[in-house]
């Protein structure tokens, strides 16, 4: 067993542990980031690309925010369809100038792991952390296997950012930890192709059919997803059934503009809410995917990420400058109230954007939830004031200080 020493251990690096290492290290401070995967099976899981102001601030103060700045295009507002009817979000009037940022969580991850290389920071890829142990201790440990030798890592505290299938939240005694989640009765089967986008901003429909959303990467490469029934098989929806579909969902105006190409990627995954609570325990914190998912529909997962690392960025930082060990028992709260915000505006998104007519809940109730649905999105989307309370969500809300 070979023994290592660090300030702070990251498990994982997905965007939440990288992010907070590069954050650590303009403070001085020393961490370790143990991979289970390689970088490359890292940067090919396909995820979002909606940035707000706050994450690209604290990518502008890790240093690593040059492509993103280059390559990334601001949007001012985004459009919600219902059937062939378009609203536009004018997102930067409703919030007094407020934009988000559309640009790959795979090229931001690809920035953050460069930068990290460059740093010389160690990174352990390809080597699963099997155990947390003495994490009530003021010095817990991980072990991981790395080229097949067991390494001991120890350090003062441990950043769980190894996502919602990872080792750290099970490290919680079951006494103390309270779950609290929402299964959704369908799924989104998500396309890439190097195609131009259908728009400029994105469009997220409500149709009958079921929901689909128009999203991009560039202005050579589009994003697109359609509500499949979880039943649904990726390998039964060729490239030409997937392009049908999408046109039958778009709003008429849009899909008259759909360039359609062969796809470089197809998925289908699960939507879910759910919420770990406490997002702590002795000196191990969990961050991002590790402590809540949110359903896709309000482009929260990446951002509430980012919220959490900015929350324990602070704290870590009061610890190791101020010597102020209390401030550890603030992280979870404070992380805590942006997180349960973001989920309910994507449970919200999901529940008003999404065709609930097969499922459990809609058959119970013989429809009215749809009909209620229908009625909120209405509401919402013809009233000014209704608009901006979803403006203000999407373009997230403040960030949470230390007391
Ligand atoms: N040991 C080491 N690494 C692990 C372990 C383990 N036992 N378990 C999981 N990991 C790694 C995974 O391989 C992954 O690379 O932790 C990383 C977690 O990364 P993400 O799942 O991307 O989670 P996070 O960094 O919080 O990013 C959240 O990613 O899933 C999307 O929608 C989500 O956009 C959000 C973002
Ligand atoms: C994406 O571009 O993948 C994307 C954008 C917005 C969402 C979800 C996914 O709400």
């Amino acid at each position: 067993m070979e023994r290592l020493t660090t300030q702070v251990a990251i498990i994982g690096a997905g965007p939440s542990g990288l992010l907070l290492g590069q954050l650590l290290a303009k403070q001085g401070i020393e961490n370790i980031i143990i991979e289970r995967s390689s970088g490359d099976h890292v940067l090919s899981r396909i995820r979002a690309g909606i940035l707000e102001q706050g994450f690209v601030d604290l990518v502008e103060e890790a240093g690593c925010a040059g492509r993103m700045t280059e390559e990334g295009h601001v949007h001012s507002g985004f459009v919600i369809s219902d059937q062939d009817q378009q609203y536009r979000i004018d997102m930067q009037s409703l919030t007094g100038g407020k934009v988000v940022t559309c640009y790959g969580q795979t090229e931001i991850t690809r920035d953050l792991m460069e930068a990290r290389e460059e740093s010389g920071q160690q990174t352990y890829y390809d080597s699963p952390v099997n155990s947390i142990e003495d994490v009530e201790s003021s010095s817990p440990t991980i072990c991981f296997t790395h080229q097949g030798k067991e390494y001991q890592l120890s350090c003062d505290f441990i950043a769980g950012c190894d996502g919602f299938h990872g080792i750290s939240r099970q490290t919680i005694p079951s006494s103390i930890r309270n779950e609290y989640e929402r299964v959704y009765p369908f799924g989104w089967l998500g396309l890439l192709s190097d195609t131009p986008p259908v728009s400029d901003e994105l469009i997220y429909c409500k149709n009958e059919r079921g929901f689909a959303l128009a999203s991009q990467r560039s202005e050579t490469r589009s994003r697109y997803y359609l509500q499949v029934p979880l039943t649904e098989k990726v390998e039964d929806w060729a490239d030409e059934r997937f392009w049908d579909e999408l046109k039958q969902r778009l709003p008429k105006e849009a899909s008259e503009q759909l360039v359609t190409g062969p796809s470089i990627e197809k998925s289908i995954v699960p939507l879910r809410s759910f919420v770990c609570e406490p997002m702590q325990f002795g000196r191990l914190f969990l961050v991002g995917d590790a402590a809540h998912i949110v359903p896709p529909t309000g482009a929260k997962g990446l951002n509430l990420a980012a919220s959490d690392v900015s929350t324990l960025y602070k704290v870590l930082t009061r610890v190791y400058k101020e010597g102020d060990l209390a401030c550890i028992a603030q992280y979870s709260e404070v992380c805590l109230r942006r997180v349960w915000h973001g989920e309910r505006f994507s449970w919200w998104m999901t529940n008003m954007l999404h065709e609930f007519g097969e499922s459990e809940l809609a058959s119970q109730e013989g429809g009215i939830f749809e009909k209620l649905m229908g009625s909120e999105l209405d509401y919402f989307l013809t009233q000014p004031h209704g608009q901006k309370i979803i403006a203000d969500q999407y373009v997230g809300l403040d960030y949470e200080e230390l007391k």
